[in-house]
C-alpha cells in the first residue's frame, strides 16, 4: 500500500458510484472514505493486511476487519450497509454519521484553567449506544472516544469489527488481541500479555468506557505510563491495576471511578451507569 496514492476498490466504485470521495484515515491496514453517492452519504471502510515492522508484529487480520465488521452489522439487523472482498482484503460501506466523536465534543473541558464541565447530556447518549448493544448480549470490544459520533438527534456507536455476540463467518473471522491500551480493562490486558489474545466482554466495555469519559473530560489517562513506553510495557502499567485517582466533579466523576473498577465484577451495569446518570 505504499507509493501510489490510495483509490477506492473499484467494487465499491461500481456499488455506490460516488460523485464526490475524500479519504478520511488510512493507518495500520485500514482506510476510511467518507463517500457522496445518490444513495447518501457513506462511510467506506477498505482493509488490507500490514506487514510486519520493528513495533509491530504482521498483521493480516487488519485486510480481514471491515468483512467482520459486515457481518456483524448484518447480525445485528442493521439495514443500508455491504460488504465483499476486493484484491488485498476486504471492506464495507455503510451510513457516514455526521458530527464530533467525543473527544473533540469535550475538547474546551481540557483546555488550560478550563470552567466548562463535561456534559452530562454526552456521556447519556454514549451510555445509550453502548446499552443498545450490550442489551442485545454483545460486548463491542473497542470502546475508545473516537468511537462515539455525537449527531445532532443521536449518538452512534462505530467500529463494531471486533464485536463478539454472534455468529461471523469463519472466513472472516480473527481472534481479539486487544485494544488501544488506554482503554483495555486490566483482564484484557493480563491476559493479552499471558497468551496473546483475549475474550472481549460487556465489563470490559465498561471500563473502556470510563477511561473514554476519563481521557475526553480531562486529558489524563486511567494509568499512569510514559508515552513513549513499548506496548508490552504500557500493557504491563494497565495489568497492574495501579490506577490515577479520577478528577471529575460529582457523579460523573463517581461513576467513572466505579466503572474503573480493577475488578470486573465491580463494575456496575451500563445499565446501572444510565441510571445514575438520568
Ligand atoms: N460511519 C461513520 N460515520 C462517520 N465517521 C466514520 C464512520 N466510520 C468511520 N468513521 C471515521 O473514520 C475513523 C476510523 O474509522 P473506524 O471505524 O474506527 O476504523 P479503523 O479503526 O479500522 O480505522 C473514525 O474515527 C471516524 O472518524
Ligand atoms: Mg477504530
Amino acid at each position: 500500500m505504499s507509493g501510489t496514492p490510495p483509490e477506492l476498490p473499484i467494487v465499491v466504485l461500481d456499488a455506490l458510484m460516488p460523485r464526490a470521495q475524500r479519504l478520511v484515515v488510512n493507518r495500520r491496514g485500514s482506510m476510511v472514505w467518507e463517500v457522496e453517492s445518490h444513495r447518501g452519504q457513506y462511510a467506506v471502510k477498505v482493509g488490507y493486511p500490514i506487514e510486519a515492522t520493528a513495533d509491530w508484529p504482521a498483521q493480516p487480520w487488519t485486510a480481514l476487519a471491515p468483512a467482520r465488521e459486515g457481518a456483524v452489522l448484518y447480525r445485528l439487523g442493521f439495514d443500508d450497509f455491504a460488504y465483499g472482498e476486493w484484491e488485498l482484503g476486504t471492506w464495507n460501506f455503510q451510513p457516514w454519521h455526521e458530527g464530533p466523536d467525543l473527544y473533540e465534543l469535550w475538547r474546551p473541558c481540557r483546555e488550560p484553567d478550563s470552567r466548562t464541565e463535561p456534559h452530562t447530556s454526552a456521556a447519556l447518549g454514549c451510555v445509550e449506544a453502548l446499552a443498545e448493544l450490550h442489551g442485545r448480549g454483545w460486548a463491542h470490544g473497542d470502546v475508545q472516544p473516537a468511537h462515539f459520533i455525537i449527531g445532532p438527534d443521536r449518538t452512534h456507536l462505530i467500529d463494531l469489527a471486533l464485536a463478539r455476540g454472534g455468529r461471523v463467518p469463519e472466513g472472516y473471522d480473527f481472534p481479539f488481541r486487544g485494544c488501544l491500551v488506554h482503554y483495555e480493562a486490566p483482564e484484557i490486558a493480563r491476559s493479552v500479555l499471558a497468551t496473546g489474545e483475549a475474550q472481549p466482554t460487556q465489563e470490559a466495555d465498561i471500563y473502556a468506557l470510563g477511561a473514554s469519559l476519563l481521557i475526553s473530560a480531562t486529558g489524563w489517562r486511567a494509568v499512569e505510563y510514559p508515552d513513549d513506553a513499548p506496548r508490552p510495557e504500557q500493557r504491563q502499567a494497565v495489568a497492574s491495576g495501579k490506577r490515577r485517582p479520577v478528577k471529575v466533579h460529582g457523579e460523573l466523576g463517581e461513576l467513572i471511578d466505579a466503572m474503573l473498577s480493577p475488578a470486573p465484577e465491580d463494575r456496575p451495569t451500563i445499565y446501572e451507569v444510565g441510571k445514575a446518570l438520568s
